[in-house]
């Protein structure tokens, strides 16, 4: 049978596609601007009818309706990444967190994550009968391999994006044709404090690098600070409106990478409308699955790579939390460590954490003597290097514990100076006397 005539065959209802997913079973969904919408409106729909059913995300962008009470003790809900509307439904008693990587969700799927139903979002396809995945590569192809029904939504309005993130029509059992627009994230315009952030952190930037850029306001004030920079190039996990704006003005280029020279390399995207005009066939820009972007060993071989994330908080000693402010996980670590490593092992590379020095309105000091009980460590002090705040940069890598004490009080707010310079002095058993 020709492909045509296959992918005829295969269109299908949500209904009918949703009739596979059984009581008991893992479903994995499409992640972030590539959430499924139509199947889990139908899902939510008739979630009467279902009984333990486990669900796989991670960030879920827009209405998720799977998400909602209604839908408690119809579906559980298991994640590695929160978002703002998931974290009720993943903490909720029947619903989970664990922690992972996530380069090794591919590897998981199947295993640790079985798969028995595949849900994504593609484009319809091209000529050969090969559908796009669009804005989402990351584990997508994972779960197409092993589930034992694969359901598509072939949304017109999805970008087409090159790279690997292709499936061809005889991979799909049920096709749901379908044309909506993808839900959006906009970044607001970075505060004085972000933009202070932003400064600092482009001193560190050198012209040639190859940047990644993680989740939250801090890289995007980062990216508006490098107007000055020549011949920057992206080796990301995520690809954002920032990076877009740069490659329109010829800042981002790729011209001196030394893998995928002249590409921008991610394994999502997330941003505007404008934004996924701007991706969809443009061959500048390549997503690969998440275990090939995130691959420490493959970051590490680009040139000069700088990776710049951001943070809940750090204590005095370097300790990195990301994911989670105290007991209570806010988001996941997502590949903050594995870049961090990456770029330390990359030839000229730098990690750099950055993040306000305060919190919740200025009352609270995201460095800290120690970590809030329950915090997860997400980069550890054996591997941080550079922090910043709207204050400065400290290094951390090589210096001792004194040292680090001393470089962070530095670049902590004023307000909260005292109270660390009392914990250095107890845990030193020495004045502070660092101007
Ligand atoms: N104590 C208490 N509350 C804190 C806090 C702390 N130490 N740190 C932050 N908060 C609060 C903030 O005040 C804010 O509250 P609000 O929403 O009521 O204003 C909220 O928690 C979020 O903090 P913020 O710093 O604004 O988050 P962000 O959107 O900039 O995201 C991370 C920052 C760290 C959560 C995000 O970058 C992340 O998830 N990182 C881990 C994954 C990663 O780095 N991936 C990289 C590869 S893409």
């Amino acid at each position: 049978m020709n492909w045509k005539d296959e992918y005829k065959k295969k269109i299908s209802t949500p209904e009918r596609a949703i009739a596979d997913i059984h009581d008991g079973n893992c479903v994995v969904m499409g992640h972030a601007a590539a959430s499924p919408h139509i199947i889990q409106h139908a899902l939510a729909e008739h979630c009467e009818d279902y009984n333990d059913v486990l669900i796989f995300h991670m960030t879920t962008l827009g209405e998720n309706e799977c998400l909602h009470p209604r839908c408690y003790g119809h579906f559980r809900h298991v994640s590695n990444f929160l978002s703002a509307n998931s974290r009720d439904a993943v903490n909720h008693l029947e619903g989970d967190f664990f922690p992972a990587y996530f380069k090794d969700v591919p590897e998981m799927i199947g295993d640790e994550i079985p798969c028995d139903v595949a849900v994504f979002q593609a484009t319809p396809p091209n000529e050969e009968g090969y559908c796009s995945l669009g804005v989402s590569c990351d584990y997508a192809l994972a779960a197409i391999r092993v589930a034992k029904s694969v359901i598509i939504e072939t949304n017109e309005l999805m970008p087409f994006t090159y790279g690997e993130g292709m499936i061809h029509v005889s991979q799909i059992d049920h096709i749901i044709p379908c044309a909506y627009h993808l839900p959006e994230l906009h970044a607001e315009a970075p505060s004085e404090v972000e933009m202070a952030i932003g400064r600092h952190c482009s001193t560190l930037i050198a012209d040639g690098s190859t940047l990644q850029l993680g989740i939250g306001a801090i890289p995007n004030a980062v990216l508006q600070s490098l107007g000055d920079k020549n011949d920057l190039g992206i080796h990301s996990e995520m690809f954002s409106d920032g990076v877009a704006d740069l490659m329109r003005r010829g800042i981002i280029n790729g011209s001196r990478k030394t893998m995928h020279k002249g590409k921008a390399v991610a394994t999502f995207i997330m941003g505007s409308r404008e934004l996924y005009d701007f991706v969809d066939g443009n061959e500048d820009i390549e997503l690969y699955p998440v275990n090939y972007t995130n691959d420490p060993f493959i970051i590490a071989q680009n040139y000069r790579m700088v990776s710049i994330n951001s943070c809940l908080e750090v204590d005095l000693m370097g300790q990195v939390a990301s994911e989670s402010i105290g007991m209570r996980q806010y988001s996941g670590i997502g590949g903050q460590i594995d870049f961090v490593r990456g770029a330390t092992m990359s030839r000229e590379g730098k990690s750099i954490i950055a993040m306000p020095s305060t919190a919740a309105g200025g009352t609270i000091s995201r460095i800290k003597p120690f970590l809030t009980p329950g915090a997860a460590v997400s980069t550890t002090r054996n591997d941080v290097n550079y922090i910043v705040t709207e204050y400065g940069i400290a290094r951390l890598k090589g210096r001792t514990l004194k040292h680090r004490a001393e470089d962070l009080i530095r670049i902590a707010h004023p307000d909260f100076r005292p109270m660390l310079i009392e914990e250095y002095e107890r845990r030193f058993c020495c004045k502070y006397e660092v101007d």
